[in-house]
């Protein structure tokens, strides 16, 4: 398949786990990837992706960086007409424990960098007549899990965020959905749920990077064309 020939995509998070994944999902069929992330080992996977790809160091919370990011965009690629917000931390506690400082910056990581994201890129979206955003959520934003305060309440943010940004943005032909992983094989997921995946599991296993990034990368296609303000759960029948 090819469904990112002529396209361009910025891959938030792009230097680990589902980040990686989807910036070379979208790059083997045909697409074009800025992959941003704190974390210098994207330039690697950038490299290792080839022409098609380039990496910029971005904390997502910095909003003037996003314009930088665009920008880059733009000047290597095209205008990028596909965004997945997906660069996010865990972060844990219950409401009568954390700091104040503590929840402020998980929710500019979470939230606000989403949110940046979004507006840095309409301009681009809108001058190509269309685009494709997925946030990346949570299964925790599907419920309520005591001590998951922090990253609980900002992915619930993203969640709500999602379907507001949808209808905003559907006159715009920009699709907006969200994706909840659940348990997935990455360097973020608990060390305690991979050791007991096999019964606190419904499929006895944990999801792998490349199960939910297919998911996602699907929602960026014009198969999803359709669909805006969905609410995708990857996670193997564990929250249903
Ligand atoms: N793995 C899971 O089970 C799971 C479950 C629910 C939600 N998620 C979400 O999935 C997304 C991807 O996480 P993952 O599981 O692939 O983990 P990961 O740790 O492999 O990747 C996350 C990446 O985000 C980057 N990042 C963190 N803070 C950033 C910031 N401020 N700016 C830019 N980049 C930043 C990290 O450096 C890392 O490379 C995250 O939003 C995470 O909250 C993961």
């Amino acid at each position: 398949m090819n469904r990112f020939k002529d396209k361009v995509a910025i891959v938030s998070g792009a230097a680990s786990g589902m980040g990686e994944m989807e910036a070379r999902l979208i790059a083997a069929e045909g697409g074009r990837v800025v992959l941003t992330d704190v974390n210098e080992a994207g330039e690697a996977i950038a490299r290792d992706i080839g022409d098609a790809a380039v990496f910029m160091k971005h904390d997502v919370s910095d909003e003037a960086g996003w314009t930088r990011v665009v920008d880059l965009a733009r000047e290597r690629f095209g205008p990028p007409t596909v965004l997945i917000n997906n660069g996010g931390v865990g972060a844990y506690g219950g409401i009568h424990e954390i700091e104040t400082d503590y929840m402020r910056e998980i929710m500019e990581i979470n939230f606000m960098g989403s949110f940046f994201g979004i507006r840095a890129v309409l301009p681009s979206m809108r001058e190509k007549g269309g685009g494709a955003i997925v946030n990346i959520s949570s299964g925790l934003a599907t419920t309520s899990l005591a001590g998951y305060f922090p990253v609980g309440a900002s992915k619930w943010a993203v969640r709500g965020m999602t379907r507001l940004a949808a209808k905003d943005l559907a006159g715009f032909n920009v699709r907006v959905n969200t994706v909840f992983p659940g348990a997935i094989d990455t360097p973020s997921l608990v060390q305690s749920v991979r050791d007991n995946a096999a019964t606190m599991m419904p499929m006895g296993r944990v999801g792998s990077s490349e199960e939910c990034a297919r998911v996602v990368v699907f929602l960026c296609s014009d198969e999803a064309s359709y669909m805006s303000g969905a609410e995708v759960m990857v996670d193997g029948a564990l929250l249903c």
